[in-house]
């Protein structure tokens, strides 16, 4: 069956854990809906994993669209998430819509933005519009630079405050769904249980209404220092298709992440 806002929806009600992965192309997306992933999500992470970028900074909206469309090819049941890249939104409202529904053209079903507060204004008018947004919270790539490296968000009380404000204001706005980023596990349990529409988490503990990882991450492709709350899904299994039901399955039994996936 298909994957919409309203399953979203009541999954959350149902405490049906929700399974996220990022995707970039059509063979990739064929293979994660096959094995029940729920949301496809075709991140500024490209940026990073496929083009060897340093950040998610340089992805154009041209990319974006280029990736949303492959996606979308390989795709059945699963629902599209796309990003919105940097300098894509950020300026106005108008601008955010304009380039969404370039997104939404391509075959996203909803459009993920980083910001708290200051997108307040755009979360209302896209979804006032016909266009579903995840509003991404906690530490948010395409801030890199302001935060000088890639730090844990929300560990001050202020922090948390602030996030906790920024969440409640997104949905009251009307974000369909709230992804938030390296941030403490008991701050994303506050958060989940405060919100009605579902939270997904990268680095965010269990107590999130779903989880997602980078693909290339969680098939322990990407080089380099891996995240603390990576988990490689090859090891103890012979397949790709193996290691992304692997993940569904952990996912849906609440068994990643564990404690020491989490901060
Ligand atoms: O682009 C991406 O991969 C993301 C995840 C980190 C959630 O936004």
């Amino acid at each position: 069956m298909k994957t919409t806002i309203t399953t979203l929806q009541k999954m959350k009600q149902d405490g049906q854990k929700i399974v996220m992965l990022t995707c970039y192309d059509a063979s990739f997306a064929t293979l994660m809906d096959e094995a029940g992933v729920d949301i496809l999500l075709v991140g500024d992470s490209l940026g990073n994993v496929i083009q060897g970028q340093t950040s998610t900074l340089p992805v154009t909206m041209d990319q974006m669209v280029y990736h949303t469309q492959c996606v979308a090819r390989g795709n059945r049941e699963a629902l599209v998430l796309a990003d919105l890249p940097f300098a894509a939104y950020q300026q106005s409202p108008q601008q955010a819509y304009e380039n969404a529904a370039r997104l939404m053209a391509a075959g996203a079903e909803m459009v993920k933005i980083e910001g708290g507060m200051v997108m307040v204004e755009t979360v209302a008018f896209l979804a006032a519009r016909g266009i579903p947004v995840c509003a991404h919270i906690g530490l948010q790539p395409q801030s890199v630079n302001v935060y000088g490296g890639f730090k844990i968000q929300g560990k001050t009380q202020h922090e948390a405050e602030v996030l906790k404000r920024d969440a409640l204001a997104l949905q009251q706005a009307g974000a369909a769904m709230v992804l938030m980023e390296m941030i403490p596990a008991d701050l994303a349990k506050t958060v989940t249980e405060s919100l009605s529409v579902p939270t997904i988490g990268i680095g965010a503990g269990v107590d999130v209404d779903g989880q997602v990882l980078v693909v290339y991450d969680m098939l322990g492709v990407f080089p380099g220092k891996k995240a603390r709350f990576v988990k490689n899904f090859m090891h103890g299994v012979s397949s790709i298709q193996g290691a992304f039901e692997s993940y569904v399955h952990e996912v849906r039994a609440a068994t990643f992440p564990a404690a020491e996936h989490s901060y």
